[in-house]
């Protein structure tokens, strides 16, 4: 088949995590006989400091067009000023609400032999593999009103949690037809005791649940799934939950993977292009070295193969060599390694194979 990818290597080791992703598209285009061509533009930093805006609008256009869009990460300590009128992660939020992107899903499952490389006990993370859908375009990131205003001669800032009930229907929806697939269990996660968006989002559920009958509803206030994520993580199935929550408790989930560097995540709407990211940032710290974790970006790509492309087999042939790159020892500094970020690309590369 035909595609157009668009890549956004964005800021940081960005760049570096989606040249090992490409490698690995590259590989899997020639051994099945695909084409596909690549077109790289600028989001965050490197856009702010090319034209002034993280992302321009003939970026966005270009996206738009395209058949996926595969994403380093964005941001650093160069743009990093709480008070600088424009900001990288600003080119994100506009590329996620441009594109219509409302389900974010980002799978946890941690890899048999990378158990020690998380703090939580090995026993703990035994039959973990969860998938948490994160609301991504409405919540506490993009409700209006926001800003800051002086009342009474002091300075105030607020921000909104908003919803509508049909933003909240549809990504629950989602979770229920991705739970069908899977271990048949939905955990809505909220804060209905305090809040009235999440009163709304636990009524939806239980809707939508009744469509559903197949598949178990459980609902969960946000600080309890805090807690069971370390305490009982092999209990979920489906997390779904707004946007900052799930912004929140996907750090938090990465833990028991062992590493930020080996998750990937796929964003995706009711139509048009997916965007696909590993879920780390652009780690000024170790750019330019050579030594991040690809993982994250290319199970990324085995995401973007999955979902936009419709390209089942090559998505888990890539994933299956990911798990055997693993085992056979290729892995960089952040799982106690000491391979580069070639080698474990390499590695990977070499073990796509097509049964
Ligand atoms: C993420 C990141 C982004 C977010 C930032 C970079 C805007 O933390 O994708 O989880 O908050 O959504
Ligand atoms: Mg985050």
């Amino acid at each position: 088949m035909k595609a157009a990818i668009i890549l956004l290597p964005g800021d940081g080791i960005g760049p570096e995590v989606t040249g090992a992703a490409r490698s690995v598209l590259d590989r899997v285009a020639q051994m099945r006989g695909h084409e596909f061509s690549f077109t790289t533009h600028r989001i965050g930093g490197c856009s702010i400091d090319a034209s002034g805006v993280a992302l321009t609008k003939e970026v966005l256009e270009s996206c738009a067009r395209a058949d996926a869009v595969l994403l380093g990460a964005v941001g650093g300590p160069k743009w990093d000023n709480p008070g600088a009128a424009v900001r990288p992660e600003q080119g994100l939020l506009a590329l996620r609400k441009g594109l219509g992107l409302y389900a974010n899903l980002r799978p946890v499952r941690p890899h048999a032999r990378l158990l020690d490389a998380s703090p939580i006990k090995p026993d703990h993370l035994k039959g973990v593999d969860l998938l948490v859908l994160r609301e991504l375009t409405g919540g506490l990131y993009f409700g209006m009103p926001r800003g800051r205003d002086e009342v009474d001669g002091r300075l105030r800032a607020f921000d909104t949690m908003e919803y509508y009930e049909y933003e909240i229907r549809r990504i629950l929806v989602l979770a229920f037809r991705l739970a069908g697939g899977r271990r048949k269990k939905v955990t809505s996660v909220d804060k209905a005791n305090i809040l009235e968006t999440s009163r709304l989002w636990r009524a939806t559920a239980a809707d939508v649940a009744r469509d559903f009958p197949g598949v178990t509803l459980e609902n969960m206030l946000v600080d309890t799934a805090a807690m069971r994520l370390i305490a009982q993580p092999a209990g979920f199935d489906v997390l779904v939950t707004e946007n900052m929550f799930g912004d929140i408790l996907t750090d938090e989930a990465s833990v028991l993977a062992g590493s930020m560097g080996l998750l990937p995540s796929a964003s995706i709407g009711e139509s048009g292009p997916g965007l696909y990211e590993p879920i780390h940032g652009s780690a000024p710290d170790i750019a330019g070295k050579g030594i991040a974790n690809p993982v994250g970006a290319i199970l990324s790509a085995a995401l973007l193969l999955r979902h936009s492309l419709g390209l089942e087999a090559e998505a888990q042939a890539v994933e299956r060599a990911v798990d055997r790159a693993i085992a056979d020892g290729f892995r960089t500094a952040d799982i106690r390694g000491s391979g580069s970020t070639e080698a474990v690309t390499g590695g990977v590369v070499e073990r796509i194979t097509f049964i």
